[in-house]
């Protein structure tokens, strides 16, 4: 192994302007504007993997954006098949004016590289890279079977990703799956993820009069749309976090006592990370911490709210139509499928006759847990101990990757999340930023991981 963490060290600069590159494509899946970028950014990904010497390389179309393969077997029959996968399509950049530097132009600053896929998650699918590079340079074959799927569609729910597995399920097929695209517990505190929370996204118009109306016509004697959605809104929680939806908590699997304790074992301050934020005091779920709440409790949030007059100065008008994004954050026994029916029966009661609401369903995605006490996981901790010269935690995350299920459900296979990232590195939002020296130890971790998984 000390070959190749003199690799990883020798190597830093080099990782660092292929990173850059890798940042440079504007791979953004919900934009169709950018859909040559997350093809060349597919191409770039392929032609790095059979750089650095994985084999049967391929790009597979799907009726979305595609999906990049690669494998190395050659392991042995006696060594565990791994499957690696990551993304790299990123979230759109908005609002733009408030990033340093531009979100395609990595830029280092501090300890950080700065750019929009940087933690989320281009630069965690780098980490994997450049750990098999190590392998293979040093010593010209890995230490169990390889098989990577980086997909463009992760952000907007991985349409078309199931379809994928569902077609190739002997090509994929693998004995665990390892996926960093989330976080470690803080900043000198590795961790190891064995929960993702779901997701049921949905999006409500609501019409009232047949066109816009002069407020002062018209005002008081018809219903306004966006106060009808203001007050539809309202009535989904109450004042103490409690979503109000019929049947919304009756698959919710309460914490159970030793997890409950695990989490409260846990350094953390409701103080610290609400000054973080600017808040004077945090909100939430009555009877649950923050943690209890972000990882194992669902949620209801409000995503955008648009509607009438948004431009500079004063319109009176009575508008016509108003609009809401609402996403749900599930917990793993929920379907979301279900939550979409209870949520558009609970809307549809309570708006009132005098407007009327379309409802949809944007996407869709279920939780997902894995057991702690399994050989891979134990692989994960060792490597990451020595990774990082620190014991990792296991916790859970409150964001999604719907995918880990469909895994679990279609090639039986357990995930890992080995998250290299760090909460407060602004994914989804301007300044995106990656910690340098946990990309570093994250490639160290990644490429010890390879040789505990064969031991395993
Ligand atoms: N990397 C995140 C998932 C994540 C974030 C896990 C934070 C744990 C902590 C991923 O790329 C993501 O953002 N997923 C979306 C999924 C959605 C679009 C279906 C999410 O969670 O919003
Ligand atoms: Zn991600």
């Amino acid at each position: 192994m000390s070959n190749i963490t003199n690799f990883i060290k020798e190597n830093k600069d080099r990782y660092l302007t292929e990173l850059k590159h890798f940042l440079s494509f504007p791979s953004i899946s919900t934009n169709p504007e950018n859909k040559k970028d997350v093809l060349e950014c597919a191409e770039y990904i392929k032609s790095h993997l059979e750089k650095i010497g994985l084999q049967n390389v391929a790009i597979y179309p799907t009726d979305g954006h595609p999906v990049v393969y690669a494998d190395w077997l050659n392991a042995g029959k006696d060594k565990p098949t791994i499957l690696v996968y990551g993304h790299y399509d990123v979230q759109p950049v908005d609002p733009i004016e408030l990033w340093t530097s531009p979100p395609f132009e990595a830029e280092v600053r501090g300890e950080n590289i700065y750019a929009r896929g940087s933690a989320d998650d281009k630069g965690q699918v780098m980490i994997h890279m450049k750990a098999l590079e190590a392998h293979l340079a040093k010593n010209g074959s890995l230490p169990v079977n390889i098989k990577l799927i980086v997909e463009g569609e992760e952000e907007i729910g991985s349409v078309h990703l199931g379809d994928f597995i569902s077609g190739h399920k002997d090509l994929l097929k693998c004995d665990v799956v390892v996926i960093s695209d989330t976080s470690m517990y803080d900043k000198d505190v590795p961790a190891i993820g064995y929960a993702l929370r779901g997701l049921c996204y949905m999006q409500l118009e609501v019409t009232g009069p047949n066109r816009d109306l002069h407020s002062g016509q018209y005002g008081g004697a018809v219903d306004n749309p966006i106060n009808a959605l203001a007050h539809i809104i309202a009535k989904l929680k109450d004042d103490k976090g409690k979503i109000l939806i019929d049947g919304f908590y009756d698959d919710v699997v309460p914490l159970d006592k030793e997890e409950k304790e695990g989490f409260a074992k846990l350094p953390f301050s409701d103080k610290k990370y609400a000054k973080g934020l600017d808040v004077e005091e945090l909100f939430g779920e009555e009877g649950y911490t923050t943690l209890e709440r972000t990882w194992a409790r669902p949620t209801l949030d409000c995503n955008g709210i648009w509607g009438g007059f948004m431009g500079e100065g004063a319109k009176t008008v009575l508008p016509s139509k108003a609009f809401a994004k609402i996403s749900m954050r599930l917990v793993p026994n929920q379907d979301p499928d279900k939550i979409e029916k209870l949520f558009s029966a609970f809307v549809r009661k309570i708006t009132p006759k005098t407007v009327k609401v379309k409802i949809s369903g944007l996407h869709h995605g279920k939780g997902a847990m894995t057991p702690i006490d399994t050989k891979w996981m134990k692989a994960a901790s060792k490597a990451m101990a020595q990774g990082f010269g620190k014991e990792p935690v296991f916790i859970r995350e409150g964001g999604s990757i719907p995918i880990v299920l469909t895994f679990k459900e279609m090639l039986d296979a357990d995930t890992v999340l080995l998250g290299f990232g760090l909460p407060d590195e602004n994914a989804h939002s301007p300044d995106e930023h990656l910690n340098l020296n946990n990309f570093q130890n994250g490639i160290l971790t990644s490429a010890i991981f390879y040789d505990e998984l064969a031991k395993a």
